[in-house]
């Protein structure tokens, strides 16, 4: 099959890189000169483990190719694929449809014979509808179907999620779209990948209940872990007393400051948006925005309290920057509220994070970044665990009490064992677990 790839970012160019690996013949077109230029050196515009040499190989195999004008890869191919962003509108939390339609104008100039046109990036219900009319009313005689094909992968585990998906879910009305749907996906069925057919809302509305699903699951888990704290529990042992339950399920429940990234703020924020259009509102996804946006803020106090009340004039180390581990993506991350808080209140910040400092550096201004972890707890008076990359775990805790000023650490996604720092003389707090033992 031939496809095209229209946005070349997290997801268009993760996307575009796994089709190749299926086999598929994939042009990915960026508005961004730079970020093509970029790809067309093999230098990955972000950090996603295993990315580099995936795009390497299916250039080398001759797959893969990278351009800035859609106008060939969309004439050419059999589906195209939007992937542009949808961040939030402006002022009243709606997603951005502009590059969507932007791109199915372009995309309409350019179809030659029949093609799907598949809309991957995440858009509310009725956007495939109008994408259709768009087309229809720039082209009337263009043969073609819209789909929607939404993407659930992970950032930092992006290629994996794509290779081996729970599920793949589009949005068909025409058998014509399904055959070239089902050929593209084929290679999955070796590993008997359930797909979900649909029609095209459907589609639409799965990728963002899946979304607010998932964010009502970890803002649960932090209110848990907030009662745990006043009375002695320890919200870890609550987690797997009902995570082990087969209806719950494990995942999504560790408690932490807060969800961010590029997907759950806004997905819940366009969510609740869609559904009040729809007079149908959301409730409990508008409740959950709240109580993130609340607990995001309040990590700083909790910071401060932790620290007598103030941090005015101290020096706080901080581990972690990036929204989760294994990214670079700063979109929408705690670290955006808790450090600008804590300098508000007067701490110097001293930062590292394994691979979002050049993206941190244009967002958090008067921070020092340090070149590894060691190093930011240097001559620190608290140390904070912001994101829990695999490498913070395994450092050595008598190291870091040597460097820093006052052994303390707040450690917001409990990477370190209570008992143990305890032992070793840091004043340790975690979240939703016990204070220590008098
Ligand atoms: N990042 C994720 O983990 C993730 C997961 C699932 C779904 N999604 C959804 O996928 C969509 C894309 O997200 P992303 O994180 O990849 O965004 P991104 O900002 O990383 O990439 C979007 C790219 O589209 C390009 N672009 C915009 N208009 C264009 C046009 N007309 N022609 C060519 N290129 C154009 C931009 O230059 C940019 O490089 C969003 O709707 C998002 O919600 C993202």
């Amino acid at each position: 099959m031939r496809i095209a790839m229209i946005g070349s970012g997290y997801v268009g160019l993760v996307s575009g890189a796994c089709f190749a690996q299926f086999g598929h013949d994939v042009a990915c077109v960026d508005k961004d000169p730079a970020k093509i230029a970029q790809l067309n050196s093999n230098t990955m515009p972000i950090y996603e483990p295993g990315l580099d040499k995936l795009v390497a190989d299916n250039v080398k195999a001759g797959r893969l190719s990278f351009g800035t004008g859609l106008t060939d890869a969309v004439a050419r191919a059999d589906a195209v694929f939007i992937a542009v962003g949808t961040p939030t509108r402006r002022g009243d939390g709606h997603a951005d449809l502009t590059y969507v339609y932007a791109a199915a104008a372009e995309i309409a100039e350019a179809l030659a014979g029949y093609t799907v046109v598949v809309t991957k990036s995440t858009v509310p219900v009725g956007t495939g509808r109008e994408v259709a009319r768009i087309i229809r009313e720039a082209r009337p005689g263009a043969e073609f179907d819209v789909a929607s094909n939404p993407e659930f992968l992970r950032e930092g585990a992006a290629i994996e999620d794509f290779m081996k998906p729970d599920r793949v879910v589009i949005g068909v009305e025409s058998d014509r779209a399904r055959e070239v749907m089902s050929g593209i996906y084929r290679p999955l069925n070796l590993i008997q990948t359930p797909m979900v057919f649909t029609n095209i809302e459907t589609a639409e509305v799965t990728k963002y209940a899946g979304n607010a699903f998932l964010a009502t699951k970890i803002t649960f888990i932090n209110e848990i872990a907030d009662l745990c704290e006043k009375v002695g529990a320890d919200v870890h042992d609550v987690a797997r007393g009902i995570g082990l339950d087969g209806r719950i399920g494990r995942k999504f429940l560790h408690p932490g400051p807060g969800f961010g990234g590029s997907c759950f703020p806004k997905d819940t924020l366009a969510l609740a948006y869609t559904a009040r259009e729809a007079n149908a509102p959301q409730t409990i996804v508008e409740q959950v925005i709240e109580v993130n946006n609340s607990r995001k803020k309040r990590m700083a106090r909790k910071v401060i309290d932790f620290c007598g009340g103030s941090v005015d004039g101290l020096t706080v180390g901080v581990l972690g920057l990036t929204f989760k581990p294994n990214t670079d993506d700063m979109r929408d991350a705690p670290s955006l509220d808790i450090v600008p808080a804590l300098q508000k209140a007067g701490a110097r910040i001293v930062a590292f994070d394994p691979e979002g400092m050049s993206e941190a550096r244009q967002l958090l201004p008067f921070v020092t970044f340090t070149r590894n972890a060691y190093e930011a707890a240097a001559g620190a008076d608290v140390l904070v665990v912001i994101t829990e990359w695999h490498e913070f775990r395994g450092l050595d805790p008598r190291r870091i009490k040597e460097a820093m000023r006052q052994p303390r650490i707040v450690d917001l996604r409990n990477i370190f064992n209570p008992e143990e720092m305890r032992g070793l003389g840091f004043a340790y707090e975690g979240v939703g677990r016990p204070g220590p033992r008098s």
